[in-house]
């Protein structure tokens, strides 16, 4: 049975204090700076990383942010819970970033997952009444294992009693950024198909970040799933390189990947895995690599069997193709993480 819906927040009943997960990655940083700029309170709780001295500059970033505290520990350490720095703790409201960074089949259930069970079990416990999750849209065709245990995890969500929203963006910036230096330095546009195969909305981590955090306020946002673009047209592939390539003044040159090309490399890394694990796991990042070359990240409508842009929301103003003139002017390029396709 869900909670009833909130009276609309006012300055005093809108959630103070907020437990964030995940915010060492690059929704998670980007909605820690917002947070602590819109005056909340919150506690990053970041993973141990035994071994190592001193903070990362993003972990030292993320301390000096207004009313942010960071905390070291494991939600599946029960001494942490009981005895730790998250005891008598309670929040307002908890908002999940966290996600594999891998997106192999054991790290994303472990994860996407139980992590984030656990992060709602704990919740439940300390009487957080909210929580948002930062979900993606490809869960709407899952195929994939790291899909499959996001769905779980939000379907566990759904039916936990807190008011939930379950964000679902399109593609994000950095997983549009990977061919810059290529074309930069002469070479081709690598496209699957002929380019139009897909289509997304690019959102910006900041725009992501807006709505993530409007969600805490947001009456409508709440007990909702709520697939997210950012402004503007959808735009393929092949439109991405013909900007790059009018930005940088050069003549647009493509070189098509075959996807008969991607079958054979899953079916070669599906046969060796079989007797390597390792291999295994590299057969699912060639299958998201496909996945991502073949389906939108857009809304799909069910009915009609195709996806639709217009049914697909937009947030935010910054464009993907304004990041890009940025990136050319000498900006620093987004880190992209372990299973950027290229
Ligand atoms: N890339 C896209 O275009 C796209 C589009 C739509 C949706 N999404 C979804 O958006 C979500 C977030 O993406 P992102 O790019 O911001 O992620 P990211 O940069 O890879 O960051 C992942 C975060 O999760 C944390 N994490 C990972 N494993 C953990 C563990 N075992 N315990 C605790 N924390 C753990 C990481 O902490 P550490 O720093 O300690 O590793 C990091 O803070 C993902 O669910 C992704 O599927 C992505």
């Amino acid at each position: 049975m869900p909670a009833p819906e909130p009276a609309a927040p006012t300055a005093a009943t809108r959630p103070q204090r907020i437990l964030l997960l995940g915010a060492t990655g690059t929704i998670g940083s980007a909605t820690a700076r917002l947070l602590s700029q819109k005056g909340f309170h919150l506690v990053c709780l970041l993973r141990p990383r035994p071994g190592t001295t001193g903070r990362t500059p993003l972990e030292q970033e993320l301390n000096s942010l207004a009313g942010t505290t960071l905390l070291y520990g494991e939600l599946s350490d029960a001494e942490f819970l009981s005895n730790g720095a998250l005891k008598n703790e309670t929040f307002d409201a908890v908002i999940s970033c966290m996600a594999s960074r891998t997106g192999s089949p054991k790290d994303a259930w472990r994860v996407d997952y139980q992590a984030n069970k656990l992060a709602l079990q704990f919740a439940q416990a300390a009487g957080v009444r909210q929580f948002v999750l930062l979900s993606a849209i490809c869960v709407q065709k899952p195929l994939l294992t790291f899909q499959k245990a996001k769905l779980a995890f939000e379907e566990t969500l759904m039916q936990s009693g807190l008011v939930y929203s379950i964000v679902r963006p399109t593609a994000f910036f950095k997983s549009l950024s990977g061919q810059l230096e290529r074309v930069k330095s002469g070479k081709p546009f690598l496209l699957f198909g002929d380019g139009t195969l897909t289509a997304c909305k690019p959102i910006s981590d900041d725009d992501l970040a807006d709505y993530l955090v409007g969600c805490l306020t947001e009456a409508s946002r709440h007990h909702r799933i709520l697939p997210i673009g950012g402004p503007g047209p959808a735009i393929t592939p092949l439109q991405q390189g013909e900007y790059l390539f009018h930005l940088l003044g050069k003549k647009p040159q493509f070189k098509r990947v075959p996807l008969g090309l991607m079958d054979f490399i899953i079916a070669v890394l599906d046969l060796a895995g079989k007797i390597l694990p390792r291999l295994a796991d590299k057969a699912e990042l060639a299958r998201i690599g496909r996945y991502y070359a073949t389906e939108s990240m857009l809304v799909w409508d069910a009915q009609a069997k195709r996806y639709d842009a217009d049914k697909t929301p937009n947030h935010g103003s910054q464009t993907l193709f304004g990041a890009y003139e940025a990136w050319l002017k000498g900006e620093k390029l987004p880190e992209r993480g372990d299973h950027a396709v290229f």
